[in-house]
């Protein structure tokens, strides 16, 4: 099964691909991930990404969309893939569906003004890479699975946040009716417990 997930920032993307991606066994391809990878190992698409995401603006199409035309390609994405992050501009999805066929889209839902504590709380494990917020885990330094250090993302502070929000609005949001046109569509309520989330994307998934 080919899956994207949309969403704004916060909405939990992340969270649910990593679910959907043990249970049905498909790789979790996020170009966020991605990004921060080439960013710490300084790559030439690092710096190129550094530019844009310290700014809480997207990195070009042209860019974005070559990496995931490539990762694509990859043998594990053989028997299914879930996108989390990309598209994310209506140009992206046309460019995603020259090259790959999507069977569903899942809109994680959730009100604008509850994304900017979800992510100013955000601390993101260094070795698993599992987000968790400080309300549940308080002020551990540690990962409370692998003991790996918490980070915080450098875009999880409150002014690049914001200026995330505006930008999912205006260039991503349009992506919602751009994907209803093709009853791919399913769309879940985010806010809700994260089990809840699985559980209602699973349901759906299965109908
Ligand atoms: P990316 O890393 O994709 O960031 P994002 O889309 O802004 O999404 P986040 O990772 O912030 O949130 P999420 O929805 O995954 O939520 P999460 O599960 O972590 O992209 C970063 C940057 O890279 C972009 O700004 C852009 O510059 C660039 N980029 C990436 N893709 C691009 C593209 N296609 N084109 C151009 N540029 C691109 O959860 C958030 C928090 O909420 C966590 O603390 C979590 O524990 C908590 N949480 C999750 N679910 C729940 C729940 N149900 N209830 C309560 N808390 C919850």
């Amino acid at each position: 099964m080919n899956i994207v997930l949309l969403g704004a920032p916060g909405a939990g993307k992340g969270t649910q691909a990593a679910q959907l991606a043990a249970s049905l066994k498909i790789p979790h391809i996020s170009t966020g991930d991605i990004f921060r990878k080439n960013m710490d190992e300084k790559t030439p698409i690092g710096l190129v990404a550094r530019s844009y995401i310290d700014l809480g603006k997207l990195v070009p199409d042209d860019v974005t969309t070559e990496i995931v035309r490539a990762r694509l390609e990859e043998a594990d994405c053989k028997e299914g893939f879930i996108l989390d992050g990309f598209p994310r501009t209506v140009a992206q999805a046309e460019a995603l569906s020259r090259f790959s066929e999507i069977d569903a889209v899942i809109d994680v839902d959730v009100p604008l003004e509850k994304l900017m504590k979800r992510l100013t709380g955000r601390r993101v494990c260094a070795s698993c890479h599992e987000s968790f917020h400080v309300d549940f885990i308080g002020a551990r330094s540690d990962c409370p699975h692998c003991g790996g250090e918490l980070t915080h993302r450098d875009d999880d502070k409150e002014e690049t946040v914001k200026k995330r929000l505006e930008v999912y609005k205006a260039q991503t949001e349009p992506l919602i009716s751009f994907y209803k046109k093709s009853d791919k569509l399913i769309a879940v309520n985010g806010d809700q417990p994260v089990q809840k989330v699985t559980e209602e994307i699973f349901a759906r998934l299965k109908k």
